[in-house]
């Protein structure tokens, strides 16, 4: 195990009593703090479960990055993350793209990714702006709205819009889709029931697209082979719920902490309305600040090293990436927001073999969002504290009261 400094016997306690796992880690306020101090003190951590199980948590960025190219060694088949279900997983691997490995896992990506032309973008850019203005034009003038619901609808509907069902069903899937996959509390039988709806959609529209393809992810997939054998409908329902539970929560828990983050610092909210090129900067920046996919996990195949620190076959490694990139070694003030960062290296989107798929779509979401929100609004200022989500996944907000004021 790494050393800690033995003069340091406070920090000592305080990590033993740390566990990532634990669901409310997230809302307790000092999950930075946590982080900052693995960092220092124990880069490797074994993090004991209280059922006597653990996983290794890497929490460095050299580290992380160690973690996620090797994917020789750490394996994403018997799962990505934490608390996730065993015979779920088993019964995706191989199928589903993030629970995959190679060879087949760059076979399934390959016939997905090739749906994500520039002119797929070039469009789901242009309904990205409907949607957005539409949103922004329901706010009013300095009244109090919660800006997790205003960032809900734009992620789904990039993605209703990109596995190509008709604008008719949107409200539909929206509704289905929030809550078969959100990451607030509900009901587990409403979120089975949900889910259940949103299969027999899946099924008559792969249907639809098997007889009159377009241009679409649904219709790519239905269309697509490995090693010369066509997608299954199970294997393409499975990854439109990969590409669902991949990039809805995760785009909107970026733009609202986007949106925190600019209103904390109002020097940053006047220069990036000043400086509408500069946007894509911006969302960088937004993605490495608010890191909204938390950890990822990964299993070693064989017996290992991450830093100095033996690991065995088999036992999970978790690494969190609001933690790598919040790493003093890499960022220059890494609690600082700053809109025109250079380099910024982030990981926000994951790095290696499952580097994120949806990461362009993401960055495109992101300026869209932000390029329209400061045109219409001169300045913004918190209605009431925002509440962090109760999760170990997704590390974002339940609620963020804020008052914008229109220019
Ligand atoms: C993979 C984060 C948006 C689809 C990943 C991974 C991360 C990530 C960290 C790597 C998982 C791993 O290594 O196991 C994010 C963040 C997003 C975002 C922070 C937004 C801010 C999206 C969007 C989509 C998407 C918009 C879909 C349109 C996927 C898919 C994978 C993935 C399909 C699996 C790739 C593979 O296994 O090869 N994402 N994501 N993501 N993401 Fe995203």
């Amino acid at each position: 195990m790494t050393a800690l400094s033995p003069a340091d016997p406070a920090a000592i306690a305080a990590i033993a009593a740390i566990d990532l796992a634990d669901q409310d880690f997230a809302t307790r306020g000092d999950a930075e703090q946590v982080w900052a101090l693995l960092r220092r003190e124990r880069p490797v951590h074994w993090n004991t479960r209280p059922d006597g199980t653990g996983f290794w948590a890497v929490t460095r960025y050299h580290d992380t990055l160690r973690v996620l190219r090797d994917s020789t060694t750490f394996r994403s088949g018997q799962g990505m993350r934490l608390d996730h279900n065993p015979a779920a997983t088993a019964a995706a691997a191989d199928k589903l793209m993030i629970v995959a490995d190679a060879p087949r896992h760059a076979k399934i990506r390959r016939v997905v990714a090739s749906a994500f032309t520039p002119r797929m973008a070039a469009r789901l850019e242009e309904n990205m702006r409907e949607t957005v203005r539409q949103e922004l034009a329901a706010i009013g003038d300095g009244e109090p709205c919660d800006f997790t619901d205003v960032a809900s609808v734009l992620p789904l509907s990039v993605i209703c819009d990109m596995l190509g069902v008709p604008r008719a069903d949107w409200p539909f899937m929206l509704r289905s889709t929030r809550v078969a996959f959100g990451e607030s509390d509900s009901d587990p039988l409403e979120r089975l029931e949900a889910h259940a709806q949103v299969l027999e959609y899946y099924q008559d529209l792969v249907a639809e697209r098997r007889r009159r393809p377009r241009e679409d992810v649904i219709s790519t997939m239905a269309g697509g082979s490995v090693d010369g054998v066509p997608l299954t409908d199970e294997e393409i329902f499975l990854n439109c719920d990969g590409l669902i539970s991949g990039g809805n929560e995760t785009t909107r828990h970026a733009s609202v902490g986007g949106l925190l983050a600019l209103i904390d610092r109002p020097d940053q909210w006047r220069a990036a309305s000043a400086a509408p090129e500069g946007l894509d900067a911006v969302a960088d920046e937004i993605l490495r600040f608010t890191s909204p996919a938390m950890h990822v996990l990964r299993t070693p195949c064989q017996d290992t090293e991450i830093g100095g620190q033996a690991i065995r076959a088999g036992e999970p490694v978790t690494v969190w990436m609001p933690s790598a990139n919040r790493d003093e070694a890499v960022f220059d003030d890494p609690d600082r927001f700053d809109g025109a960062r250079h380099p910024n290296p982030h990981l926000a989107f994951g790095m290696g073999p499952h580097h994120c798929l949806g990461a362009t779509l993401a960055r495109i979401e992101l300026r869209v969002l932000f390029e329209e929100l400061l045109r219409t609004f001169a300045s913004g200022e918190p209605a009431g504290p925002a509440r962090r989500l109760r999760s170990t996944l997704i590390w974002g907000y339940e609620s963020a009261p804020v008052l914008l004021h229109r220019r």
